[in-house]
């Protein structure tokens, strides 16, 4: 039975993660230090598997702890790292945090694999690494452009450390720069949970939907769009998770023609907010949420949407789920927080 780390397992993405790997029968250790969800992901994750993985609460940017973690973890075949911060906002106000936080515990899993360049190492990147691509669809070639927060820069000089250490140590690593992660899955069991108020698009539908924050606002209405509003190319979670673990089996199997690859994850189809809008009303039945608009975000791109050629044909994944299921799914495990729905007391 191979054995994969997850850090971040008990995250959005990393606990749907845990699920996929845990139905195709890895073993999966989780390590999560709580800074951003809850210990009952874990029940959740349990539910849908029928096993529960084993989770050390462990923060990985801690140089001590991360080395005594990994010590008693000494045959892993494969590490997925999605343990970071990721609030853009917070990011500039915190920016030392945010690089000590994600740069130091991706350094730390590097500094191991240099004694165990077996194993294979998967990186969450993102799609903020393209900035405002003068070429739409967006393909992996597409220029980086200058970071527009400190969180976008740990990806990006994530990327570079990766692509030097593997040059360096002889290591195998993929990252994933991912498009718009929404939904949850389809049991209800698992989904997102941000605490306090949400800065992303679907999350705050569900939360306003369901009452917990006032109307949506939508930012900017005059960008050069079809109507108006910002383009994004959303994925279900799912659909990502899975795309995880074919690009594992990818290292393990030694298939990668290039010790670092990099790939799009995305559906290759763009929606406007007022799309997603439109989505969530025809997926949540009953329920609909109050929105206005409001003027444009600072940082934010006007369209992105990714060429997934390339995951498609070196991969041979491609994103199953539409935007009303992932909306649907994002609003059932909305209604299965119920009063459980983190609600700080701002609206
Ligand atoms: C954001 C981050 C991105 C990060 C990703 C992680 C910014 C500028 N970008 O992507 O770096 O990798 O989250 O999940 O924060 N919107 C509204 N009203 C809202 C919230 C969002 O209109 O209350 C709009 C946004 O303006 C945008 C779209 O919805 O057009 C999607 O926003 P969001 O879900 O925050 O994702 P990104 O900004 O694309």
């Amino acid at each position: 039975m191979k054995k994969v780390l997850v850090t971040g397992g008990l995250g959005f993405i990393g606990s749907h993660t845990a699920v996929e790997l845990l139905a195709r029968g890895y073993r999966v250790v989780i390590a999560d230090n709580l800074s951003n969800t809850r210990p009952e992901v874990l029940d959740g994750i349990e539910r849908i598997a029928g096993q529960r993985p084993e989770w050390v609460n462990v923060d990985l940017a801690d140089q001590s702890r991360c080395r005594t973690f990994l010590a008693a973890h000494d045959d892993l075949d494969g590490i997925i790292h999605f343990a970071a911060s990721k609030a853009v906002g917070e990011s500039v106000e915190k920016p030392i945090a945010y690089y000590a936080n994600n740069l130091g515990s991706l350094c730390l899993l590097l500094d191991w694999l240099r004694e165990h360049s077996e194993c294979a190492f998967i990186f969450s990147s993102s799609c903020t690494v393209y900035g405002q691509a003068e070429t739409l669809p967006i393909r992996e070639d597409a220029p980086v452009k200058p970071a527009e927060s400190p969180y976008g820069n740990t990806k990006q000089i994530g990327e570079e450390i990766i692509r030097d250490a593997v040059r360096a140590h002889g290591l195998r690593a993929i990252a994933l720069r991912y498009f718009n992660p929404i939904g949850a899955h389809p049991s209800a069991a698992i989904g997102e949970l941000p605490l306090g108020v949400p800065q992303n698009l679907v999350p705050f539908i569900t939360q306003s939907a369901a009452g917990l924050r006032g109307p949506l606002k939508v930012f900017g209405n005059d960008y050069p769009t079809r109507d108006g509003t910002a383009i994004r190319d959303y994925i279900h979670v799912v659909d990502l998770a899975q795309a995880h673990i074919v690009a594992m089996e990818r290292l393990l199997a030694g298939e990668a023609t290039e010790p670092f690859e990099v790939f799009n994850l995305g559906t290759g189809k763009g929606s406007t907010v007022l799309e997603v809008i439109q989505a969530f009303d025809r997926a949540a039945g009953d329920a609909t949420v109050e929105w206005q608009f409001a003027p444009r975000r600072a940082g934010d791109v006007i369209e992105a949407w990714a060429d997934t050629s390339r995951a498609a044909e070196v991969l041979g994944w491609r994103a199953e789920r539409s935007l009303d299921e992932a909306m649907a799914d994002a609003w059932r495990w909305q209604v299965a927080l119920g009063a459980a729905a983190p609600d700080d007391g701002t609206r």
